[in-house]
């Protein structure tokens, strides 16, 4: 059964819909916004799977979409990729008019490209998007930020341009790498964190089935109810943050839960060797240590997150390479940060969490030292 989550933005509000049959449900959704043309964008890994999935449905409509592909990767969300896909939009015939329509097909990296590519083509075109990957269907499908990185930082070009519609399939996540798997996971455990308790402890105990890998056909074995379940809680969580809060002006913050100490982490490690959730793992534990030290919250609270994300098999400790005084140099220099003051989420209790911009450099040494394996 599919489930739906509205976001509520106003005139810019949309649906999510994910479950089993998230594909059908993007026919539908085209049926409803009568493009002139439809475009879709993916990338290597996802177009000859997913993509020719969604071809055949669509044909069976009579829509002949047509399709772009980027190289897959992170090192490919740049300039010039977004000026590529532009280029055959813009080119093709019959002439491009603003009741065309792109499909963002993939995970957030495609999300972001074609969201940007929607945002600037005739100063902006309707997009759905399809995520493929876990982290795309919680965390990128909803708030509408959309953007490339630069040579200086990721996501430093970029508009915000709200879908007209989500359509999750749960079942394009199959070929997903577990790897990647996990790498969602963590942004689910920073959504309980948050706002939500219960999903905590939900996850904890479904840690295993989720990330159950089926050696035979290499695909991932999940249940697909369950998984519909997990991705449907994390949207709502995500939408309601961003609904109270669109431009991240206060309470979108929460998000960055885990995040100021986590791309530090992820920097000083390198994005090659440390995926962006485990860098959030990471970062969490960094952030709930903080926490247990100013009083803020019980032991009882850090070792259930600490062992959610051990059951995940996401890392909970540092390379003992790492060093403290690096990581908070690179947290100075965090785009996020508010008038040269470190600002940090804390977690007060799981489920409730508060912004802090007293962060000192002694704190995150301490725990940064502390954290080596
Ligand atoms: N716009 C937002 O609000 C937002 C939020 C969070 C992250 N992001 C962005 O999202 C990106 C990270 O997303 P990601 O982790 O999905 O990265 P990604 O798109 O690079 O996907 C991760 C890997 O999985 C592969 N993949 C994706 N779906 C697959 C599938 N179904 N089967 C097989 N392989 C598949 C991809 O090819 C890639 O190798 C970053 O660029 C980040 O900045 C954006
Ligand atoms: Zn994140």
């Amino acid at each position: 059964m599919n489930k739906t989550i509205h976001v509520d933005l106003g005139e810019r509000s949309y649906d999510v819909t994910v479950g089993p049959d998230g594909m059908d449900t993007l026919v539908e959704v085209l049926a409803r916004l009568e493009p002139t043309r439809v475009i879709v964008v993916t990338e290597t890994n996802v177009g000859p799977n997913c993509g020719a999935l969604l071809t055949h449905l669509l044909d069976e409509q009579g829509i002949v979409p047509e399709i772009v592909v980027f190289e897959a990767g992170e090192v490919h969300k740049t300039l010039d990729t977004a000026s590529m896909v532009l280029d055959q939009i813009l080119t093709a015939e019959p002439a491009i008019d603003r009741k065309a329509v792109v499909v963002a097909l993939g995970g957030g990296v495609a999300g972001d490209i074609a969201g940007f590519v929607a945002a600037v083509t005739l100063r902006g075109l309707r997009w759905v998007q399809c995520p493929t990957s876990l982290l795309a269907d919680v965390d990128a499908s909803v708030g509408g930020k959309t953007g490339v990185d630069h040579a200086s930082g990721k996501n430093l070009i970029g508009a915000f341009h709200q879908p007209s519609a989500v359509c999750i399939d749960v079942e394009s996540l199959r070929t997903l790498p577990l790897e990647h798997l996990r790498n969602g996971l963590a942004e689910c455990v920073k959504h309980a964190v948050i706002r939500d308790a219960d999903l905590l402890e939900w996850i904890a105990e479904r840690a295993d089935s989720l990330t159950m890998w089926d050696y035979d056909d290499e695909e991932l074995a999940f249940d697909a109810t369950e998984m519909t379940e997990l991705i449907a809680r994390n949207v709502a969580i995500k939408a309601a943050v961003v609904s109270a809060d669109e431009k991240e002006a206060g309470e979108r913050a929460h998000l960055n839960f885990g995040h100021t100490v986590g791309h530090a982490f992820e920097t000083a490690i390198g994005y090659e060797q440390c995926l962006h959730g485990q860098a959030v793992s990471l970062g969490m534990i960094a952030a709930n240590e903080i926490a247990v030290r100013r009083g803020l919250l019980g032991v009882a609270c850090r070792d259930r997150v600490r062992a959610a994300l051990e059951a995940l098999q996401l890392p909970v400790t540092l390379p003992a390479d790492v060093d403290a005084a690096e990581i908070w140099s690179i947290m100075q220099h965090d785009k996020k940060n508010r008038g040269g003051k470190v600002r940090m989420v804390l977690a007060s209790r799981i489920g409730e969490v508060d912004i802090y911009d007293d962060i000192t450099e002694a704190e995150v040494s301490a725990v940064v030292n502390d954290m080596k394996s």
